[in-house]
């Protein structure tokens, strides 16, 4: 087990070239299981979700190569229709394998996701499409066990849950449906750019998918799809989190390459509300974010896209807790995910977390402590307060940022940060 240890006070400084996104890499990747010929995707980010993915696919019978930020995956008639509770265990999103697998084999078996530490990961939405399509589920040994003899049958589903969309209840869903008997309407769909990018992949396959990116996407079923390239969108996090590193620790600001505009607009709008700058150029594929010179406190409400993302809050909670004022962050999409609040409170921030909200009041600054990383979010966070902290603090259980972050470490050095990945030998006896 890594930690990092973070020399707080360096300002950053310089160019990034952001990686592409882990969360539409995820789907696409398990999107390969419904074709027989070989997919080319490039932009992979080398992140241990998208390694755990290529893993699962491997051990179902997927040839699977990887070259730098390439991946060639070819998926052989007879690759397993069912996936290990010690595979997927590691990686809840592992149920986007719902949907290809039955649009190819008619059966799966895979663990239910367990939850995790920002909150209870339902698949009610998942259930409810497939067994709209005609799949029969049942649970059985904490495994979901489904299949449809007859085949999958287009239809309308609405996937709207108590919390709004969901993002991969959409994803499978919309690969249910590709290889499906006549038309799937998906109603209450959710726009998040990385389901968008599946149906662009899925569409290059062969399939017929219109309308993703709006509230209903329509999918008309297809017989075969066949091999196709694709290059993955950015990761709009990951260029949000350099972002808020920007406003919170650099003094000229920093410059993101290889970004895209679009996606970052809700971010961008919260820090120019909060006083910071950030110039896009023309095209849209570079942003330049300086700190502002009096910064403003804020208030973010969490929505589906286009709103500001979710995961996004625990970021700029760390850049509002050296902000004056008093800011106040609400997640409706995951009301417990403020792990990170009571490990920044140990570096010194003024931060009060009830029911789904926290009521940040900026202090004059952080100071270095040991703290420990939670969930890939989170842990971002802490990297983000130690890095404008007084002193040198340490963050242990570092696996958490390595689901998520491409070179977290060698991007951080490249910037000018004094960052250090030590083996954890001494792991915090107070392990949960
Ligand atoms: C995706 O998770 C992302 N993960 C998450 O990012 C992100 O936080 C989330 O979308 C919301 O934007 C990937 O794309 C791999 P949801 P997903 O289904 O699809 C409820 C990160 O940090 N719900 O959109 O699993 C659910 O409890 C990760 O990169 C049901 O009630 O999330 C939540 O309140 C963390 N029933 C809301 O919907 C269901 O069957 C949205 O969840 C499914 C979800």
């Amino acid at each position: 087990m890594d930690k990092l240890i973070v020399e707080g006070g360096h300002k950053l400084r310089g160019t990034l070239n952001i990686s592409g996104s882990k969360n539409a890499s995820l789907p696409i990747l398990a999107a390969a299981l419904l074709t027989d010929e070989p997919v080319r995707i490039s932009r992979v980010p080398d992140v241990s979700d998208t390694n755990y993915m290529l893993q699962i696919l491997s051990q179902l019978g997927a040839s699977v190569e990887r070259s730098s930020g390439t991946v060639r995956i070819e998926s052989p008639d007879g690759i397993s229709s069912s996936a290990s509770y010690d595979q997927v265990r590691k990686m809840r999103a592992s149920i986007c394998l719902l949907g290809p697998m039955m649009a190819r084999m008619h059966r799966c078996t895979l663990p239910l996701p367990g939850g995790c530490v920002i909150g209870d990961r339902p698949v009610d939405l998942h259930v409810r499409a497939i067994q709209a399509l005609g799949a029969r589920v049942r649970v059985k040994g904490g495994n979901l066990l489904i299949d449809a003899p007859n085949g999958l049958i287009g239809t309308t589903v609405d996937m709207r849950g108590d919390s709004g969309p969901t993002v991969l209840g959409t994803d499978n869903l919309m690969m249910a449906a590709v290889l499906a008997k006549g038309t799937t309407v998906i109603e209450s769909a959710a726009r998040e750019p990385e389901v968008v990018d599946l149906a662009d992949f899925l569409n290059k396959m062969g399939a017929r998918i219109e309308g993703a990116g709006s509230r209903t996407i329509t999918v008309h079923g297809v017989d075969k799809l066949h091999g196709c390239e694709h290059t993955v969108i950015p990761d709009r996090i990951e260029a949000g989190t350099f972002m808020v590193a920007a406003a919170m620790c650099s003094e000229e600001g920093l410059t993101l390459n290889r970004i895209c505009r679009k996606h970052l607009k809700a971010i961008a709008d919260l820090l120019v509300e909060c006083g910071h700058s950030v110039e896009f150029n023309e095209e849209g594929d570079s942003v330049v974010v300086k700190p502002g010179a009096h910064p403003r406190s804020g208030k973010i409400l969490t929505n589906p896209y286009p709103g500001y993302p979710t995961d996004m809050q625990a970021q700029m909670t760390a850049l509002f807790a050296i902000t004056p004022g008093i800011s106040v962050v609400r997640d409706t999409i995951f009301p417990q995910r403020f792990m990170h609040c009571s490990e920044l409170k140990r570096m010194g921030a003024n931060i009060k977390v009830d029911n789904g909200t926290a009521i940040i009041t900026g202090v004059e600054g952080l100071s270095a402590a040991p703290v420990m990383a939670s969930d890939l979010r989170a842990s971002a966070a802490l990297v983000l307060a130690a890095l404008a902290a007084e002193g040198t603090t340490e963050i242990h259980r570092l696996y958490h940022i390595d689901r998520g972050y491409e070179m977290l470490d060698e991007k951080l050095l490249s910037l000018g940060a004094r960052v250090r990945r030590v083996l954890d030998t001494e792991a915090p006896d107070f392990e949960s």
